[in-house]
């Protein structure tokens, strides 16, 4: 169940913003304007991965120019130790047939590569016309199974991040920046 937190203490988890709201929106902007040019008027699917991705989906596909649809699906990923079991579970599954589309998936951050190294196996599976990803936020010196996005927005260092969708125990969602998370709270 839900408890009630003193402003106080969600205010001291939020330890100091890395990338503030006019670098996500110029950021947006220029990646916006390189998928709309790249796909030259050719059929665009944007495939967000909740619930992470859903604050970066709303701005990104304002700033695309082209016609585009939106999907979104849920998935979680399983592994035994360090290594991918190569399952991905999708809790909640696109509703489109993507092999008429130029799929683009829009992630949050790239932490381990695990999730989205299993999610772009299972569309390939499906057949899309071509897929690229694009993420808000990448943490490369995390990562366990070798994976690049083609966009990525942000590098950042091994921080938990949180703001602009991304969040701690379901919290800090809402805010319109990107902070590092204080877990004392000093
Ligand atoms: P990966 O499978 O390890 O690449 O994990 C990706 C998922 O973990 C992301 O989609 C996020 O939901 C979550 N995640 C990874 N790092 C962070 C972080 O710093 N803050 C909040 N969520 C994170
Ligand atoms: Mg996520």
């Amino acid at each position: 169940m839900p408890e009630s937190i003193s402003m106080e203490d969600y205010n001291k988890k939020i330890k100091r913003v890395i990338v503030t709201k006019e670098e996500i929106d110029e950021a947006i902007r220029k990646a916006g304007k390189e998928i709309s040019d790249s796909y030259d008027g050719r059929p665009i699917l944007l495939v967000s991965i909740l619930k992470g991705a859903f604050v970066f989906m709303a701005d990104l596909c304002r700033a695309i120019t082209v016609p585009c649809e939106i999907g979104f699906m849920c998935a979680k990923s399983y592994y035994e130790g360090t290594v991918s079991s190569g399952l991905v579970k999708i809790t909640m599954d696109l509703e489109q047939d993507i092999s008429n589309y130029h799929v683009v998936i829009v992630e949050d951050i790239i932490d381990t590569g695990r999730t989205l190294n299993d999610v772009v196996k299972l569309l390939k599976t499906r057949n899309p016309l071509s897929l690229r990803v694009v993420t808000l936020l990448d943490k490369p010196s995390r990562r366990i199974v070798p994976f690049n996005a083609d966009i990525a927005l942000f590098t950042i260092p091994d921080y938990f991040v949180i703001g602009y969708g991304l969040d701690c125990a379901e919290k800090y969602r809402n805010l319109p920046y990107i902070a590092e998370y204080n877990e004392k709270g000093e």
